[in-house]
């Protein structure tokens, strides 16, 4: 071998301090992400992650959909497709939109690779460096970390039963126009919220729009869980009221299957080019294999029946989550009651740490997401998220249960701590 074709040693430690651009600095492993190894052993009951439950989609009828799929049509589904998405599924994204009471025109709509990248996308064509970017306190978990990369200010605004605060919105807005800073968006998800499953009321929605038009503050409303309400349709999606200043994300993560990694956006026609831009800059096209099977699926496929026995299965898993909390958790805790979605949010008292408590419950048997994960600035040490999507009733009771005496305990510890001191 000669010198100049010979490798570096393998496995050599590199001191890459100072090669890194400056932005990476802020790629940090989110919390959720470091608990996943843990919480995904067998004996513990994972409360942690908020993956969809596929028990109950049926995999002989996805696998007849994708042999069809490759059978008929294999040569266009292998093939590069359009940066905008395809244009089937397009109009069949408009079609599911309207069961929100949207009316969309399928040119407005961009197929993104999971609501996921739509968040890339956006942060890439508004934030600058230091601009500010409004979020409910809590929330979601991967929105914080693409702010972050993108070295966004995240201000929270305050979330209560009912959602994003109007009054604390005008606040917000305010002291942040006193320092000087750039408000980019409010992005917020109005239907049973990542992670405290609150369902934001119709009067609020339409005083936020108010507030941000008035203001000249996109909306960006992310809305993966709008269709699994359990015991109401939700209100009208928020884009219902103003086509011009909201960008809409949505997903089939949550009402097909996260795999095959399907989402959208519907954005203002002014934004539409830059967007579709960006996305081809970044992964040229969305795949369209899994584009074309979700569109046979939704042609072929009662997908209605589908998200109906998904609401049911999950149903069933917030009505013992919530049981377990009332018969095992501490008079002192309070917990969301959500309409839909995958989550409950628990507030401990103060003097607990859920994040120092974490490896009590390992040791119980059980993980959920301390409630730091979902703040840009440290808040939230008293509380968790606890996701019963997944785990099996009985399993959801016993881990409730399981680390309810973990809370217990450490409440009379704390106790014990305080009266000595
Ligand atoms: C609020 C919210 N937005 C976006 C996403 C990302 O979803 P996708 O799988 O479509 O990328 C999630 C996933 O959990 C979520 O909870």
């Amino acid at each position: 071998m000669s010198e100049l074709t010979r490798r570096p040693s393998v496995g050599a430690p590199q001191n890459l301090e100072g090669r890194f651009a400056t932005r990476a600095a802020g790629m940090q492993a989110s919390e959720i992400r470091s608990l996943f190894a843990v919480a995904s052993r067998p004996e513990i009951v994972s409360l942690a992650g908020g993956m969809p439950n596929l028990s109950a989609l049926p995999m002989d009828m996805m696998a007849s959909v994708v042999h069809d799929l490759i059978a008929d049509q294999g040569a266009e589904a292998l093939q590069y497709g359009s940066g905008q998405g395809h244009p089937k599924l397009r109009e069949q994204i408009c079609e599911v939109m309207a069961l929100e009471g949207i009316r969309a025109n399928p040119d407005d709509v961009i197929v993104t690779t999971g609501s996921q990248q739509a968040l890339d996308l956006i942060s890439r064509i508004f934030i600058d460096p230091g601009d500010v970017v409004l979020v409910e306190a809590p929330s979601y978990v991967g929105a914080l970390g693409t702010f972050r990369q993108y070295e966004a200010q995240v201000v929270h605004v305050e979330l209560d039963d009912k959602g994003l605060v109007p009054e604390a919105l005008r606040q917000a807005i305010t002291s942040v126009r006193a320092t000087g800073h750039k408000i980019k968006f409010l992005y917020l998800i109005p239907n049973y919220q990542n992670p405290s499953g609150v369902l934001l009321t119709a009067d609020r929605r339409t005083e936020i729009l108010e507030i941000c038009r008035k203001e000249g503050i996109f909306v960006v409303e992310d809305n993966p869980y709008g269709l699994l309400g359990f015991d109401r349709p939700s209100p009208n999606a928020m884009r219902v009221e103003d086509s011009e200043n909201v960008i809409y994300l949505g997903s089939f993560s949550k009402t097909i299957a996260p795999g095959l990694r399907v989402g959208w956006a519907l954005v203002p026609p002014s934004l539409k080019e830059k967007l579709v831009i960006a996305s081809e800059s970044s992964i040229l096209c969305p795949s369209n294999f899994t584009q074309m099977t979700i569109s046979s699926y939704l042609a072929n496929q009662p997908w209605r029946d589908q998200i109906a026995s998904f609401c049911q299965l999950y149903k069933v898993r917030r009505d013992a989550m919530l049981q377990a909390l009332e018969d095992f958790f501490p008079a002192s805790a309070t917990w969301t009651k959500p309409g839909g979605g995958f989550y409950v949010w628990v507030n401990l008292p103060p003097e607990i740490d859920t994040k120092l408590m974490m490896p009590k419950a390992i040791v119980a048997k059980v993980a959920y997401v301390p409630g730091t994960a979902f703040y840009a600035d440290g808040f939230g040490t008293w509380a968790m998220r606890l996701s019963f999507c997944h785990p099996t009733p009985e399993r959801i009771r016993e881990g409730v249960k399981a680390l309810g005496h973990v809370v217990h305990e450490e409440l009379a510890r704390r106790g014990g701590t305080l009266e000595l001191s």
